[in-house]
């Protein structure tokens, strides 16, 4: 039930704070501390290379926790893309884990990759906002996401879910290796619900920038390095599929390569600013961009902004940015479609869930 929302979409985004706080409680012992089931430590711990398989927004996701596990866990892994997989496989490693990240836990790209890795012998975790679901049942181990239940088509909680999920398994994994820790998880996502919460309070400030930014351009474009970078492909593939405004989420340093070409006088170019090693290089790619007639519109993170910036994010432990990063793209998504009359919660040509390969 939307309740008193106009959309699911808008409901789904407010959930998020709680959706996290959930999670943190569904994934912790009484004395704080993160624990995960057994067997799944155990694959996590002997095996010597994840592979995550994913689509769509769940393969954002899964980026984001490539480097969640390979920081903090210490592990190298690799993300495929799920249709991509089967036809194009790359060499595999001795002791492989599968990942398989989805929402639904019903989309057939990903389900055909289980079958084949299940018939080679590997072993398979499928993380999932659905657990009776059919990658639930086909693989060896689910970690639920407790997100809820996801109705609009656009995924929003869903993806967030999935990351805070990502961040406790490579919390978990690293226990479990003996590797110490430089913050305390539990707490450092509990900040980033309270973010999140500020977040969703400044909807008036974002439909402002929606509507200046993104009224009535045809195109757009989402830059940022380092871990903004995998942000701004959610925040494009957001954007396009619900306003149908044509974007695309680039490295920042790798337009000039290229894409450049395309910006024009008044081009809107979103930039992200969260990351401290980064900040001044994509600052400078900015001033690329905007030597080139773009309307830049930077959105930062407390601590690295500069005066002029559009929107500053409250400040978060550097391995989350992406979790507060994606809800103002989330929403200036959202106000955008509204604005150009787009029918938000089922957007044209798209299904909840894709079960045809
Ligand atoms: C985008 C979106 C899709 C899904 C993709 C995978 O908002 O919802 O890109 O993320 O179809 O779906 P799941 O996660 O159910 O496997």
């Amino acid at each position: 039930e939307k309740g008193t929302y106009p959309h699911f979409m808008l409901k789904e985004i407010d959930e998020q704070p709680f959706v996290i706080r959930n999670i943190i409680q569904k994934y912790q012992n009484k004395d704080g501390t993160v624990r995960l089931d057994e067997d799944i430590r155990n694959a996590m711990k002997s095996s010597d290379r994840i592979y995550i398989i994913a689509a769509g927004t769940s393969y954002h996701a899964g980026l984001v926790g490539k480097q969640l596990i390979e920081k903090i866990a210490q592990r190298p892994v690799e993300v495929h893309i799920a249709s991509e997989f089967l036809y194009n496989m790359p060499l595999l490693s001795e002791n492989p884990l599968f990942i398989f990240i989805s929402q639904s836990g019903e989309t057939a790209d990903l389900r055909g990759v289980l079958v084949d890795v299940k018939e080679k012998g590997y072993k398979a975790l499928t993380i999932t906002n659905v657990p009776g679901s059919t990658l639930s049942r086909e693989a060896d181990f689910t970690l639920h996401t407790y997100a809820g239940p996801e109705i609009a088509v656009a995924s929003t909680k869903a993806y967030t879910a999935q990351m805070a999920v990502l961040t406790l398994l490579a919390v978990d994994t690293a226990n479990a290796k003996g590797i110490k820790l430089d913050f305390d998880p539990i707490q450092e996502l509990g900040i980033v619900a309270s973010a999140m919460e500020t977040l969703c309070d400044q909807k008036e400030r974002l439909e402002q920038i929606a509507r200046d930014y993104l009224a009535v351009t045809r195109n757009c474009f989402f830059i940022g390095r380092a871990a903004d970078y995998f942000v701004c492909l959610e925040g494009a593939l957001k954007l396009k599929e619900i306003s149908y405004i044509q974007a695309e989420g680039f490295a920042g340093g790798e337009l000039k390569h290229g894409t450049i070409a395309l910006i024009e006088d008044g081009t809107p170019v979103i930039a992200i600013a969260t990351q401290e090693h980064v900040n001044l290089s994509i600052r400078g790619n900015v001033k690329e961009v905007a030597a080139r007639g773009a309307n830049p519109c930077i959105i930062s993170m407390e601590g690295l902004e500069h005066d002029g910036d559009a929107f500053v994010i409250p400040k978060v432990h550097e391995h989350l940015t992406s979790l507060a990063t994606v809800i103002p793209l989330q929403l200036i998504s959202y106000y955008a479609a509204l604005h150009r009359d787009c029918d938000v919660d089922k957007p044209r040509n798209l299904a909840k869930s894709v079960t045809v390969e």
